[in-house]
């Protein structure tokens, strides 16, 4: 009996202790305590970019060491992992986005932002320019931003390869606009399929989605969309069970590249019984409105030519870079053996510039451009910020008390602030300790739809793969952790929980 006595009182109180937590959690975060600003003799640092590399760097950073200005055209972060998810409505991107104003107004110094693309990086200069691109603008729309720090943080555009109608015929998967006109496009598709007298050629075609890109973007997708049929359009539309198809295709003769063999084979098998089509070796040449020509290479290296009509395309190829990432390349001499991206070195600073650094998809560095990779060089940037900081401020005060003894008559007072820049010198070294830029890889995690996903997972020094359901919830449990706030964190759990009880929304808009 005691024993059940204790039990619910631990109970009860990590329940209160819980639910203080809670409400200091909610209570912090909806009132930010004042800012100061940073002195205008500080160092102006410029961060172009709300993403990923962006704002890890600004989450960690000191900012009452310098006057940090961040210039993006997105005012807000998007955990783009889940961003699969919200094409079908399983997730609604507001769950998944936190605003940048938020960030910014929860550091102790001030930040200032400007919604704006920076259009070009002159270097020599140390200017930014940037343009208001947004629907409304004011009287001044562009103008040019000072740095003596800056940091490229603006990610990669989609690839597309130069193939003809790409962009004037599918749909890419890169930011929330994309996965909202994803979302709209399926119902519109489900629902032309449907209209009085149509064709069964065109229902047809109407219902075939066609994702090309066998990465883990594609194969997300792909899964996500599998899993919607299955579980809401086949039960609301029944009519379009016998012609709703998905189809994948890829250029190379496997899916996932950056996973092992077991797991590329799962997948594969995967997708087999969830009836989604893998092409590989196929390569698409060029996209028409309604059909795709592609090139299928067969085992025996023979190639043939042929047509597939869609009526939803989502091109998911992978990263290219952006045009003032270009831009800022081709004015510095040693970036011009660089194609992917600005070649940095260990430290992240772009080789060839002086107080530019480069972090996430923009910057080549030997790693895949993954979020893990980019939220890692953020964090490392913000230590080396903070502490090239403090070493400056040391440095500063090492000056003033070397002057100070040099002039001090008494003996005694001379021993005194000699131990005073012992001291400084020792805290000195400490910070100095920074060293290159180390990655540490956790793994690779892909949903392949069916209540599955796929994990490389690094684990005591070794490698852990694993295939299926519990890696589905491991899958969900590791994202959920990622997720960028407590609030991102309720409303993804809100989200999964109304998808399981009342099913996904079928309206269109
Ligand atoms: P981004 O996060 O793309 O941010 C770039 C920022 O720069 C944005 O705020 C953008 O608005 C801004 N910007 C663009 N142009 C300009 C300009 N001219 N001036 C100023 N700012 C500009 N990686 C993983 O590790 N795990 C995953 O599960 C995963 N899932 C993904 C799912 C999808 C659908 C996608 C598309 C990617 C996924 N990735 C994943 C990859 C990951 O999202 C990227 O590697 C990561 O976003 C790169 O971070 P970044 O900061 O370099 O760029
Ligand atoms: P990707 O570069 O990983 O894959 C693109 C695929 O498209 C390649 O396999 C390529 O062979 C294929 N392709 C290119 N041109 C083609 C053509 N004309 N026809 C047919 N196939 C063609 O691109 P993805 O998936 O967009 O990922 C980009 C980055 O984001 C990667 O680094 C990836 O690791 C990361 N990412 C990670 C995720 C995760 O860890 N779960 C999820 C999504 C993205």
């Amino acid at each position: 009996r005691g024993f059940f006595r204790w039990t619910w009182r631990l109970t009860y109180l990590s329940a209160i202790g819980g639910l203080a937590y809670l409400s200091y959690t909610i209570y912090a975060i909806r009132t930010p305590r004042d800012q100061f600003e940073p002195h205008p003799s500080k160092k102006t640092l410029v961060i172009l970019g709300t993403g990923w590399g962006s704002v890890s760097l600004l989450k960690k950073l000191d900012t009452e060491n310098y006057n940090v200005i961040v210039v993006s055209p997105r005012n807000f972060f998007l955990f783009t992992p889940l961003l699969p998810s919200c094409t079908t409505g399983t997730i609604e991107h507001r769950s998944i986005m936190e605003p940048v104003r938020s960030i910014l107004r929860h550091k102790k110094a001030t930040v200032k932002y400007y919604e704006a693309d920076a259009t070009k990086i002159d270097y020599e200069k140390k200017v930014v320019y940037i343009n208001d691109d947004s629907d409304i603008k004011g009287e001044t729309s562009s103008t040019e931003v000072p740095f003596d720090m800056l940091v490229v943080g603006v990610g990669a555009e989609n690839a597309t390869f130069g193939i003809q109608g790409v962009k004037e015929n599918s749909c890419f998967l890169k930011e929330v606009g994309d996965a909202q006109k994803i979302r709209k496009r399926i119902m519109d598709c489900v629902e032309s399929a449907g209209f009085k007298g149509q064709s069964p050629e065109e229902r047809k075609r109407l219902l075939h989605m066609v994702v090309v890109g066998g990465g883990p973007t594609g194969i997300e997708f792909a899964g996500e969309l599998q899993d919607f049929f299955e579980e809401d359009l086949r039960k609301w539309v029944p009519e379009i069970t016998k012609d709703f198809h998905v189809t994948l295709v890829e250029a190379m003769d496997k899916v996932l590249p950056m996973f092992s063999k077991q797991l590329i084979d799962y997948t594969e098998k995967t997708f087999k019984e969830e009836s989604i089509t893998i092409r590989t070796n196929t390569q698409v040449k060029k996209v028409n409105e309604k059909t795709i020509e592609a090139e299928w290479k067969k085992a025996d290296g023979t190639k043939e030519k042929e047509s597939i009509p869609y009526g939803l395309l989502v091109w998911a190829t992978g990263n290219a870079v952006r045009p003032v990432v270009k831009d800022l390349m081709n004015q510095i001499p040693a970036q011009k053996d660089s194609r992917r991206g600005l070649a940095v070195n260990e430290y992240l600073v772009v080789n060839g510039a002086e107080n530019i650094w480069a972090v996430g998809d923009c910057a080549i560095a030997n790693y895949a451009p993954t979020a893990q990779v980019a939220s890692q060089e953020g964090a490392f940037l913000a230590r080396m910020f903070n502490s090239l900081a403090k070493t400056e401020t040391i440095n500063t005060e090492l000056a003033t008390l070397s002057d100070k003894q040099s002039r001090e008559l008494d003996k005694d007072k001379r021993t005194v602030i000699l131990g005073e820049i012992k001291a400084l010198q020792k805290s000195l070294r400490r910070v100095k300790q920074i060293g290159p830029f180390e990655y540490s890889h956790q793994g690779s995690l892909a949903y392949i739809g069916s209540e599955r996903a796929v994990a490389d997972v690094s684990w005591l020094s070794g490698n852990f793969a694993s295939g299926g359901t519990l890696t589905y919830l491991f899958w969900k449990s590791a994202y959920l952790n990622m997720c960028f706030s407590s609030r991102n964190r309720v409303l993804v759990i809100l989200d999964w929980t109304k998808a399981k009880l009342f099913g996904r929304d079928v309206s269109r808009e």
